[in-house]
């Protein structure tokens, strides 16, 4: 059953957070439903502009439509991630998704707030939600100094003031975290006192965290044994996930450890062997692989068990 993401903030906020799991194909839709199924968790499935032009628009929405099909049981959101203005308007006219995020956050603060507010109008006027981005996310390099990340870390002194005036209904924070394989170079982990001072200024409104992928080393050895080359990959602590999904932070992004799950699947199949090019063996590897990464996620948000307790409040 599609849902809002409202609905699934509601629930969530301050006790668990919401896995947000972008897909391109069919093997990650597949992987994704069952994992959620087994762990009995809502989710948001989401799609960015580059998956909506992998193949088409049009096929991911029928594979999503279908999966909820396939699988009844299901609590979801559909969530456009990173749009620009055109494509929010045509994921707000295609009437498909739950909700939208229009990223912004590259324009001045005054520029934000006006392109946020005309996908916000055009938006609630069909009663689809809408994530905005405060703060940039960037890659966290060896030559970038604590005060240049900090520069990019959202300032919560701005945050009431782009709620109010954006009227958005949820907002991607940049805390410390980056997009991709390469997060940290040592020891660095999620700035907890902006989570926290966000929170104090806007109690009850959920906060999103991107670039949530936590790298998994094991998975990290797997594809360089296999053959890859993802030297000094590292991502967000496990452990700090959870801290966050209790501190309002109620979305978490997750797109690159699915990737690497892939990857592994994949180097390690040819590897052991190089005589099948049967593209559903090693698919159906990748399935199974994909549906218990979820499961083990879902724990790590706290999502995990909450679906019945979610169908009863949208029931309702
Ligand atoms: O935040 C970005 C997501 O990981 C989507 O990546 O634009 O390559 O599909 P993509
Ligand atoms: P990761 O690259 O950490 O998976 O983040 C994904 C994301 O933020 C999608 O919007
Ligand atoms: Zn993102």
């Amino acid at each position: 059953m599609i849902v809002s993401t409202k609905q699934l903030f509601e629930h969530a906020y301050g006790n668990y957070a919401v896995g947000a799991y972008n897909i391109n194909n069919l093997e990650q839709t597949m992987g994704l439903f069952r994992g959620c199924i087994d762990s009995k968790a809502p989710f948001i499935i989401q799609i960015s502009k580059g998956a909506r032009s992998y193949t088409n628009k049009l096929m991911l929405e029928a594979m999503i439509r279908t999966a909820g099909d396939i699988f009844p049981d299901a609590i979801f959101a559909v969530h456009l991630d990173h749009g620009d203005e055109e494509a929010c308007m045509d994921c707000i006219e295609s009437g498909f998704y739950s909700s939208v995020m229009i990223d912004a956050s590259d324009q001045p603060f005054d520029g934000n707030i006006e392109t946020t507010k005309r996908v916000v109008d055009a938006a609630h006027a069909k009663d689809i939600a809408v994530e905005a981005e405060l703060g940039q996310l960037g890659g966290v390099e060896e030559h970038v100094s604590v005060s240049e990340e900090d520069a990019h870390l959202t300032d919560p002194a701005q945050v009431e003031e782009f709620v109010h005036r954006t009227n958005c209904d949820s907002l991607a924070c940049a805390i410390g975290t980056s997009h991709g394989a390469y997060k940290f170079t040592s020891s660095q982990g999620l700035h907890f006192e902006v989570i926290e001072e966000v929170r104090r200024r806007l109690p009850g409104f959920p906060i999103v965290m991107h670039g949530s992928s936590s790298v998994p080393q094991d998975e990290v050895k797997r594809i360089n044994a296999a053959g890859g080359e993802m030297k000094g990959a590292k991502g967000v602590d496990e452990a700090q996930i959870s801290k966050a999904g209790k501190m309002g932070v109620t979305k978490v992004n997750i797109d690159t450890d699915g990737r690497l799950v892939w990857c592994r699947v994949h180097r390690e199949f040819f590897r052991d062997k190089p005589e099948v090019f049967d593209l559903r063996k090693p698919g159906i590897v990748f399935m199974d692989e994909y549906a218990k990464y979820i499961v083990h996620k879902n724990d790590v948000l706290g999502s995990s068990g909450k679906i019945d307790a979610v169908r009863k409040l949208v029931s309702k």
